[in-house]
């Protein structure tokens, strides 16, 4: 009898090239998305202090960044805009000439295959910060669809391959289908933010879109993280009303609900590996605490391993290049 199991796992573990002949999953450049901020102007390059390597970008700069995304073989842009002009309703979110709606023209007609997704929600644009329509202090559901359906068809009008709905209304994904196909933009796919928590990861990004909501916060929008079973009656509704593709958010403290939503739906499947996350990694990072690059990739090795088809990272365009530098294969 020997003295140990007839398999050892560790055999598999000895050389790298015996590890990547039995890795399970795998992250290439094609499956990250990279957000990106617009403001208006030119020559406009700002830091965001919390997320060191993202900036605010004038269209021009944008384009600079994106035609860099394609050429490093990434999945496509996710993009945010900041108005130069805040009110109640959020006009500049839906004005033909808004900072997003300009970006996308530009990046459709210079890099036409490059994946272009556009973000529709209002908080950018609205003056108090909250993601519609306020009644009563609270947003108003039913009175903030028509406005996000007006997002949705500039933004499909300047050409967006994809809408991405992150407001977390009931029932704007039927919406906005629905105002899409009328208005000739049947072609037109729906990202839906399926599952996005109320979750305290998303600081930074708020320092990057300019915002925070003046008063209270979006627990009567966003989900309760302590909520899975919701995520998958969510992610139900969404498919009846005519999602083409699913997020979770954020990604790495909800891995779970990833493999669950995948599982459930077989649905492309997103995961947002948000700004607070990023930053952390980021933070450790500078001080010393981390190995950043390995716990970025890390990260988004198990976003992929539970199940998430295409992942949202700040970090794609840093792992993009040091894959170009270094050959394939993660090694974590
Ligand atoms: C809302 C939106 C948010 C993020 C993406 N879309 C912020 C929020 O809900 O408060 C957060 C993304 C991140 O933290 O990286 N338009």
């Amino acid at each position: 009898m020997p003295s140990h199991p007839a398999y050892r796992p560790r055999r598999l573990r000895r050389t790298e090239a015996l590890r990547a002949a039995s890795r399970e999953t795998s992250v290439s450049p094609g499956d990250l998305v990279l957000p990106l901020f617009a403001v208006h102007g030119a020559g406009v390059r700002r830091p965001v202090s919390s997320m060191p390597g993202v900036e605010q970008t004038s269209p021009d700069e944008l384009l600079r960044d994106a035609e860099e995304a394609l050429s490093l073989g990434l999945g496509g842009v996710l993009l945010f805009g900041i108005p130069e002009h805040k009110d109640d309703c959020g006009s500049e979110g839906y004005a033909d000439d808004g900072v997003v709606q300009r970006a996308v023209r530009l990046l459709k007609r210079e890099l036409p295959d490059l994946l272009v997704i556009t973000d529709v929600c209002l908080c950018e644009y609205t003056s108090h910060g909250h993601c519609g329509v306020l009644r009563d202090g609270d947003v108003d559901n039913d009175a903030t669809l028509p406005l996000l359906q007006r997002v949705a068809l500039t933004h499909a009008a300047a050409g967006a391959d994809v809408v991405a709905p992150s407001d977390m209304m009931d029932g704007r994904v039927a919406a906005l289908r629905g105002a899409l196909d009328a208005g000739g933009f049947a072609g037109t796919a729906i990202l839906s933010y399926t599952a996005k928590y109320a979750s305290a990861f998303y600081g930074p990004f708020r320092e990057a879109a300019e915002s925070a909501p003046s008063s209270g916060d979006r627990r009567s929008a966003q989900m309760d993280p302590a909520n899975a079973l919701e995520a998958v009656r969510e992610a139900r509704l969404d498919v009846a009303e005519g999602a083409d593709m699913l997020m979770v958010k954020p990604a790495l403290a909800y891995l779970d609900v990833i493999h669950r939503v995948k599982a459930e739906t077989g649905y492309p499947v997103f995961g947002y590996h948000v700004s607070g996350e990023y930053a952390m990694i980021e933070a450790a990072a500078q001080r010393g605490w981390i190995d950043g690059p390995r716990a970025h990739e890390e990260a988004l090795t198990c976003i992929r391993r539970a199940g998430a088809d295409r992942v949202v990272s700040y970090y794609a365009r840093q792992f993009a290049r040091s894959r170009a530098g270094r050959g394939a294969g993660v090694r974590i």
